[in-house]
């Protein structure tokens, strides 16, 4: 995987299939740092699970023996200088939180971030996403929930004309790290 936003997409994926209803993107760049924060209201794991989810060896899938989107995201925020963490509780949720030195040799590209944003929304239109962009000049949000109360239940977030609006707020609210 060579663009952060494409494994911020593998850590969202594993909130849904988690059965998170709500996800939570946090990306903050203040100087040379950029922390990402993904949670979510999805089963949440055990303290046994929590110990070994950044052992690429482990996984509750059983298509194939290795997880990767958690070791992945941990090492690469590791590699630039950077801290990793992860909390999560049975019932309630996980929380996962890298933050990266973006001006270290070892960054990886953060990729299109707003693409990945508008994917996760436009391929799941039945969750709900907030997504918030924080630099030192600026916030961004978009709240889905919000979206959804004033779309009025019928017109659904997939929906072409919505799936353009959300691009174009996204594109207004992009603020480079
Ligand atoms: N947000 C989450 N909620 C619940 N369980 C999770 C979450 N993220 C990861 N896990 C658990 O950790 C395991 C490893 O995740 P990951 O490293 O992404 O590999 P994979 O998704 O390929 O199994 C998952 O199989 C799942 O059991
Ligand atoms: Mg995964």
């Amino acid at each position: 995987m060579q663009e952060l936003s494409l494994n911020i997409m593998d850590i969202a994926q594993n909130s849904i299939v988690a059965g998170a209803t709500l996800i939570t993107i946090h990306a903050a760049c203040h100087g040379d740092r950029l922390a990402v924060e993904i949670s979510d209201n999805g089963k949440g794991m055990s303290e046994e699970q929590l110990a070994h989810v950044t052992d690429p060896f482990f996984t509750t899938r059983t298509t194939r023996k290795v997880g990767l989107g958690v070791p992945l995201f941990k090492m690469q925020a590791e590699l630039t200088g950077g801290m990793f963490s992860i909390d999560s509780q049975t019932g309630i949720g996980t929380h996962l939180k890298a933050e990266f030195v973006t001006s270290h040799v070892d960054m990886i590209p953060l990729g299109d971030l707003n693409q990945t944003i508008l994917l996760l929304i436009t391929c799941n239109p039945d969750l709900d996403f907030v997504f918030i962009h924080d630099t030192d000049e600026t916030t961004f949000t978009l709240d889905t929930r919000e979206l959804r109360e004033v779309l009025g239940g019928e017109v659904p977030l997939n929906d072409p004309a919505v799936t353009q609006w959300i691009r174009e707020a996204l594109e207004e609210g992009e603020s480079r790290c």
